[in-house]
């Protein structure tokens, strides 16, 4: 293995990308769905669509969703979005005006804090994260000072940490937003995006959308390809009625209704569950690559744990080191990661490294942990 730093020429291998590679993206699968969709020559499929969705897409989705979810998900609690980042800014737009407070993790996804901070003029509140997830204490001291419209989660295999929230904060938190009148926007993009068979997470943050407090979000994005820019939103039928009435909907109908023809097929065909197994394989490789990629390159005070699903490990650095000094200068080692004060809306997490192996086969993985390692190294 080389030893030295890559020259200027070589490409920047970018661990902060947590898009699925191109080896990934099911070209031949979509063709043949899309085939499938549009041979049924049903013309309405290219209209407007019903605002909440086309109910043989709605009743399709509950048949796949139920026992990936292990609950019966019914298709009439179901709503058709352009994928998760789009239905995060639908949320705010029907719940939200400029000023309100709204609870986040600390860390989170970091492209939602621009949705609430810049593009919504949010008063956002952050609550930390320790290994099961949101702390439900933390949230209980800032809610004797706030109220919040909503508490934004990602409960399964967090971004970024990896961390799932477990069973008895989700029905504590679950208390808390009846309690207090708060919704929970639960981003569950990684739910079904699991490693280790014996080790499940606990029910997805829709088991509790009867009571009309949880909106749960999820999308095609994590299991078959981003670019159909089509997800699903699930609640209670009290909080449907402000989804399907919201004027872009009522106006534009159906949030993508071609997409979810075509998904729908991929449904019908067997090629979404097929696919999902398959690529749940392909990431389970790529954290054991990734994992010991970043044991043989990274100085041993470099801490983390191997996550059991989702795309990302959550490094920890020495107090000598920062995150953000580092991520400045990791372009000359050719290697690109997110540094923890992007996932803080308080400029908090700066010994913190966030890596994600969805993009990159192996050797492209090791290639970016040696680099990662000599750019540590350099310091260390
Ligand atoms: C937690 C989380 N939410 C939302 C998204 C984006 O979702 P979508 O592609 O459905 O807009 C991502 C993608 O990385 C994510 O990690």
């Amino acid at each position: 293995m080389q030893t030295t730093q890559p020259d200027s020429q070589e490409e920047v291998i970018d661990f902060g990308n947590g898009q699925p590679g191109p080896s990934i993206l099911p070209t031949e699968l979509l063709e043949t769905a899309a085939a499938h969709c549009f041979g049924k020559r049903d013309p309405n499929q290219l209209n407007y669509g019903d605002e909440q969705g086309d109910v043989s897409f709605l009743e399709g989705l509950a048949e796949f969703l139920t026992p990936r979810y292990g609950f019966p998900v019914h298709p009439e609690e179901l709503f058709v979005t352009s994928g998760n980042s789009s239905a995060i800014d639908m949320v705010c737009a029907i719940f939200t005006k400029p000023g309100d407070t709204v609870f986040i993790e600390e860390p989170t996804y970091f492209l939602a804090l621009n949705i609430f901070q810049v593009d919504y003029a949010l008063n956002v509140v952050p609550i930390p994260v320790d290994d099961e997830g949101m702390s439900l204490e933390a949230l209980e001291a800032a809610l004797d000072d706030h109220q919040p419209k909503f508490v934004y989660t990602i409960p399964t295999y967090h971004n970024p940490t990896g961390t799932t929230l477990s069973q008895n904060r989700r029905e504590r938190l679950h208390q808390l937003a009846q309690e207090n009148d708060f919704l929970i926007i639960a981003d569950e993009v990684y739910q079904m995006i699991g490693y280790d068979e014996s080790k499940k997470p606990p029910l997805a943050m829709a088991q509790y959308t009867a009571g009309n407090k949880v909106i749960s979000l999820n999308s095609f994005s994590k299991i078959l390809a981003p670019g159909l820019r089509l997800g699903w939103a699930q609640m209670g039928p009290e909080l449907m009625k402000r989804f399907v009435t919201f004027g872009k909907i009522a106006s534009g109908g159906s949030a993508n209704h071609v997409g979810s023809g075509i998904a729908l097929s991929a449904i019908e065909l067997g090629l979404q569950d097929k696919f999902l197994d398959g690529i749940k394989q392909i990431y389970k490789h790529r954290t054991d690559v990734m994992e010991s990629g970043l044991r043989e390159n990274l100085p041993k005070s470099i801490t983390w744990e191997k996550p059991d699903g989702g795309f990302f490990f959550w490094l920890t650095l020495p107090e000598s080191l920062s995150a953000k000094a580092l991520a400045s200068q990791a372009e000359a080692f050719r290697v690109s990661f997110v540094h923890g004060g992007q996932c803080s809306n308080i400029g908090g997490l700066d010994k913190k490294i966030r890596l994600s192996f969805s993009f990159y086969e192996d050797e492209e993985i090791l290639e970016g942990c040696r680099r990662l390692g000599l750019l540590l190294k350099s310091h260390l």
